[in-house]
C-alpha cells in the first residue's frame, strides 16, 4: 500500500506536471489577430487580406522561431466600434500578440489606442491616412500611404501636359489627405485646381458630382475612392461621356484596384494612375504570388491590399524571428524597424524612424494584356517615403 503521504506528493507534483505543461503550451503558441472587414462595402478588402496571410501561413508553415502561430480573424465590417470591441476581446481574452488588418483609416485609429495601452504590436495592412503611424509607437505599416502616390501622379500631370484639375475624392481621412498631397504639389508646379469635391463615402452617388466636374471642363480629374469603389466611379463617368469628352482620370490607384479591373470595360483603357502594386508587376516574385494565390482562390486575381496583408504577415514572422520568439511588444515593433525584403510589389523596407512603409511607386497605364485588363507599370519610383511625415520629427 502507498502511504497517503507519497500519494499526496505525487498528486501534487501531477497538477504542477499539468499546469507547467499548459504554461508552455501558452508560451508556444502566439496568436495573431486579423481585424478585417469581411462584410459590408469594404468586404473585398478583407477577402484579399485574409486569403493572403493564411497563403503566407500555407506557404511558410505555422512555426516561427519555435513558436505556433495562431491566426484567429475578427469581422469588423470596416465600423470603427465594432474595430475597437473586436480589438479588446482579442488583446483581453485571447491574448493576442499582434493586431493586424484595418481595412480603412477609422478603423486603425479606433484600435490605435488599445494597442498602446496593451503594448501590442498593431500592423496596418491596408489603411492609408499618413497620420495612422503617429496615433501610436505600436503601429508599423505595409499597406501605403495617399500622399505617397498622390504627389507622384501630380508631378506626372504637370509633365504630360494637364492643366486644369476638378478633385473627386472620397469625404474621410485618406480622401483628404490623397487631397491636400496632391493639390499642394500641383499647384505649386503651376497647375489650377478649379474644384474640389467631395463625395459621401456610404454608397456614393457619383453622378451630381460629375456633372459638376464636367461643367467646370478640366483637362482631368484626380480622383481618389476606397478600394471596392472605382467599378462604380468608372461606369458613372463613362455613362455621362466625360470619357468622350476628353477628360482624362488620374489619381492613387485605387481607382483601377485590381480585384475589379477585369470587370471595368474598355472605357478605362489608357488611364494613368500611381501605386504601389500591380498584379501585372513584372518579377519573379510576383509572378509566384499571382500563381499561388489565383490557385488558391478560385482564380482571384490578388490587388494591393492582399499584398499589404501578404507583407504584413511576413514582418510578424520576421519580428518573432528577430526577437527569437520573444512576445515583448515593444522589442517585436524595434525588430520591425529597418526590416527591408522582396515584396510581390518589389523592393519594400520599413522606416526605422517612423515605422512607416518605404516603397517603389510606380506609374502606370490600363492596358490590354493577353485579352485581360491590367495596369501596366511604366515608370517606376524608387523608395519612396511617406510625403506626408516630410519634416517631422
Ligand atoms: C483607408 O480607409 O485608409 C483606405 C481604404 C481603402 C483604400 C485606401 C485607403 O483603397
Amino acid at each position: 500500500m502507498l502511504s497517503n503521504k507519497y500519494l499526496n506528493s505525487l498528486l501534487g507534483a501531477t497538477m504542477l506536471l499539468t499546469a507547467g505543461v499548459g504554461s508552455v503550451y501558452a508560451q508556444a503558441t502566439v496568436k495573431v489577430g486579423l481585424i478585417v472587414p469581411m462584410t459590408g462595402p469594404q468586404a473585398s478588402t478583407g477577402k484579399q487580406i485574409e486569403a493572403a496571410v493564411k497563403l503566407y501561413m500555407q506557404q511558410k508553415g505555422n512555426t516561427v522561431a519555435g513558436k505556433k502561430i495562431e491566426l484567429i480573424v475578427k469581422d469588423d465590417g470596416a465600423v470603427p466600434d465594432n474595430t475597437r470591441r473586436v480589438a479588446q476581446e482579442l488583446i483581453v481574452n485571447d491574448k493576442v500578440s499582434f493586431i493586424a488588418g484595418f481595412g480603412v483609416t477609422p478603423a486603425a485609429l479606433a484600435a490605435a489606442p488599445l494597442a498602446t495601452q496593451a503594448k501590442v504590436p498593431l500592423v496596418v495592412m491596408a489603411a492609408g491616412t499618413s497620420m495612422i503611424t503617429e496615433s501610436s509607437p505600436f503601429v508599423v505599416r505595409t499597406s501605403f500611404t495617399l500622399p505617397q502616390s498622390s504627389v507622384i501622379i501630380a508631378d506626372w500631370a504637370i509633365k504630360n501636359n494637364i492643366k486644369k484639375v476638378v478633385t473627386m475624392v472620397s469625404d474621410y481621412a485618406p480622401g483628404i489627405d490623397a487631397l491636400n498631397s496632391f493639390k499642394e504639389r500641383f499647384t505649386g508646379a503651376g497647375g489650377a485646381v478649379v474644384a474640389d469635391l467631395k463625395v459621401p463615402l456610404a454608397s456614393p452617388d457619383f453622378a451630381p458630382f460629375l456633372q459638376r466636374a464636367r461643367d467646370a471642363s478640366p483637362d482631368a480629374i484626380f480622383i481618389f475612392v476606397p478600394s471596392g469603389q472605382g467599378g462604380t466611379f468608372m461606369k458613372q463617368f463613362t455613362e455621362r461621356g466625360l470619357d468622350k469628352a476628353g477628360i482624362k482620370v488620374i489619381g492613387p490607384g485605387d481607382v483601377t484596384d485590381d480585384d475589379l479591373l477585369p470587370n471595368m470595360g474598355d472605357a478605362v483603357l489608357g488611364t494613368v494612375t500611381a501605386h504601389m502594386y500591380s498584379a501585372n508587376h513584372n518579377s519573379a516574385a510576383n509572378k509566384a504570388f499571382i500563381a499561388a494565390f489565383k490557385k488558391a482562390n478560385n482564380g482571384l486575381r490578388p490587388n494591393f491590399m492582399a499584398v499589404g496583408g501578404y507583407d504584413g504577415m511576413h514582418l510578424i514572422y520576421e519580428a518573432l524571428n528577430k526577437t527569437k520568439g520573444s512576445t515583448d511588444g515593444e522589442a517585436l515593433v524595434n525588430a520591425m524597424r529597418g526590416t527591408a525584403w522582396e515584396s510581390p510589389r518589389g523592393p519594400i523596407s520599413i522606416d526605422p524612424r517612423t515605422r512607416d512603409i518605404i516603397q517603389n511607386i510606380y506609374i502606370r497605364k490600363v492596358e490590354k494584356v493577353g485579352g485581360e485588363l491590367y495596369n501596366v507599370e511604366f515608370a517606376t519610383f524608387a523608395n519612396v517615403k511617406d510625403p506626408g511625415k516630410e519634416g517631422k520629427k
